[in-house]
């Protein structure tokens, strides 16, 4: 990969895992809770991408909540773990390998970010509660153009900050949509494939596949 200036991350799925919070309630939860969080997590990006087509925007943690009341009803689960299952969301656990790829990108010239539809405060906590603040140049939130991913809008930010071109970005996430959302946009993109998916049919291909982070070092 060459002529690359930034390096930019998707955060849930990507970076943190969005499976950790209901993974850590697993003794309470019992078995189901693998689909119960396979669950919220679809539900709380179909709400997003809902939204935004209604132009009824709510910030990702109002969608967040909103998508857990309903996995909550659908997977029979205790009304009292409401407030623990988002405490914890504020606090997903990082993929093993990415505080380590982290610091050995940071070293080089390189912008590194994040781009996500959090909101500018769970972000924030997310990256401190896990001492990954100071790491990154910019954490890049949708709410600050109102509208959620994959809008062009939101993969327009670091360029317009950064005033590089498209393809100087190699953007990376887990999920195939996102994936296929900055490549059409004209990102080089890099698809983080954790668990051997199939990937999307939306007229678009990855530049490269990893398996995880670590990866990412020898192509850069
Ligand atoms: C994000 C979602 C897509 O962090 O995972 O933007």
């Amino acid at each position: 990969m060459k002529n690359i200036k930034a390096i930019i991350f998707d955060a849930y799925g990507t970076l943190f895992d969005v499976n950790s919070a209901a993974e850590k309630c697993k003794d309470k939860i019992g078995n189901k809770w693998e689909g119960f969080a396979n669950h919220w997590r679809t539900t709380q990006l179909e709400y997003t991408w809902l939204r935004s087509l209604m132009k009824r925007h709510k910030d990702f943690w109002q969608v967040t909540g909103d998508s857990l009341d309903k996995s909550m009803k659908v997977y029979s689960i205790d009304p009292s773990m409401r407030n623990e299952l988002l405490d914890l969301y504020k606090i997903l656990s990082p993929f093993k390998e990415v505080p380590d790829v982290l610091k050995i990108l940071k070293e080089k010239k390189l912008k590194l970010a994040i781009l996500s539809n959090g909101t500018p405060m769970l972000l924030n906590e997310l990256v401190k509660s896990n001492n990954l603040d100071n790491l990154f140049d910019d954490i890049f939130s949708i709410e600050e153009v109102g509208i959620y991913k994959p809008d062009s809008k939101v993969y327009d930010m670091p360029i317009k900050k950064y005033k590089i071109e498209k393809k100087e970005v190699v953007f990376l996430s887990a999920n195939t949509w996102d994936v296929s959302g900055g490549g059409n946009y004209g990102y080089t993109s890099i698809w983080v494939n954790r668990n051997k998916n199939i990937f999307d049919n939306l007229d678009f291909k990855p530049n490269n596949e990893i398996k995880d982070l670590s990866e990412l070092i020898k192509l850069i």
